[in-house]
């Protein structure tokens, strides 16, 4: 059938019927919020190159939860920000880090109405800025996945319900399914960044956590953006090693990685929104460019047509506010 007798747009005619016809639908439920706890902080600091977002004390992440909880967001993802960082990023593993006491404070207070996932990584903790131990100028591998394991333990023992493994080392998911098993936390999800990219778009949130490379760059454990294959044999493997979840990041510009995971991937798919994609979007808003909830809403939709199950994002609460509350659009 073809014009004048077929006429897609009797199909748009009406808000209602075009809301019927919707094919895919974003949900609070459909995202997770990352969160910022840093050590030796006592009222929220605002985040300077994430705008609305802060670095909590696990008091004020506890307001944070509360809200998050109520705007029917099921998941926050945590990051932390230590006092004082070392070659090793051995703060990464301290039981009384800012991750660890926000994790606990949290399942404490809100049980499970609230699932708590940690990144788990050691840029945050190392002086030098990068994702592990290092061997003169290059990230040993090994060494990294014997840290990694340390951290993981700390962090489910201090309550949290999901790791994200985000290092990109090999056999990361593997080494931290086997500590967590040893250690009798098989219940324990894994949500590994399978497919990540080596990013321009994670400059905010490295200026927010103070982990940018004092020298070099991440390329040589990161991904190359420009590999699809490549991005699908990392995501395997990582289901191989245990991976319950697996994430591509980010999320905008990858969007053929995530429908192309999401198409072959026996285990739910995640995205990662990241800092620079929210950037980008406030930045054109506060210019008067663009209009905020509808340009909000249309990328994370994108991200869900594109596959993804979850998305992790630091719109997450504006999102869900336009949606409406916990029964979405
Ligand atoms: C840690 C990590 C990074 C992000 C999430 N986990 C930074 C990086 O890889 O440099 C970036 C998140 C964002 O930009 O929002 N490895």
């Amino acid at each position: 059938m073809s014009y004048p007798q077929s006429r897609p747009r009797r199909l748009r005619r009406t808000p209602l019927l075009r809301r019927s016809m919707r094919e895919t639908r974003l949900a609070p439920e459909d995202m997770i919020l990352p969160l910022f706890v840093a050590d030796g902080v006592t009222n929220p600091v605002p985040i300077s190159t994430l705008p609305g977002h802060f670095h909590h004390s696990p008091q004020s992440a506890l307001t944070e939860c509360e809200e998050v909880i109520s705007l029917g967001i099921p998941m926050v993802l945590l990051f932390g920000l230590p006092a004082a960082k070392d070659e090793r990023g051995t703060g990464a593993w301290a039981t009384d880090g800012a991750v660890q006491l926000a994790t606990k404070a949290i399942k404490a207070r809100f049980g499970d109405d609230l699932l708590v996932a940690t990144d788990l990584c050691l840029c945050e903790y190392t002086s030098h800025g990068h994702c592990g131990i290092l061997a003169g100028e290059s990230v040993d591998n090994d060494a990294t996945l014997e840290a990694y394991a340390q951290v993981a333990v700390s962090q489910v023992e201090a309550g949290a319900d999901i790791v994200a493994p985000s290092g990109m080392m090999d056999g990361q998911v593997g080494i931290i399914r086997e500590a967590l098993d040893d250690t009798g936390h098989q219940e324990t999800v894994i949500l590994a960044y399978a497919a990540k990219m080596a990013s321009a778009f994670y400059g905010p949130f490295r200026e927010a956590v103070d982990s940018t490379p004092a020298f070099g760059d991440r390329r040589a454990y990161q991904m190359d953006g420009a590999n699809l294959e490549e991005a699908l044999r990392e995501t395997w493997l990582d289901i191989d090693e245990g991976a319950d979840m697996v994430m591509v990041k980010p999320a905008g510009p990858y969007l053929d990685v995530i429908a192309a995971v999401a198409a072959e991937s026996p285990v739910p798919v995640a995205a990662y929104q990241v800092s620079g994609e929210f950037a980008m979007l406030k930045a054109a808003v506060e210019k008067g460019w663009l209009d905020h909830d509808a340009a909000v809403l249309e990328s994370l939709v994108g991200i869900r047509r594109a596959g993804a199950k979850l998305v992790i994002s630091y719109l997450a609460k504006e999102a869900a506010r336009i949606l409406g509350g916990p029964r979405g659009s």
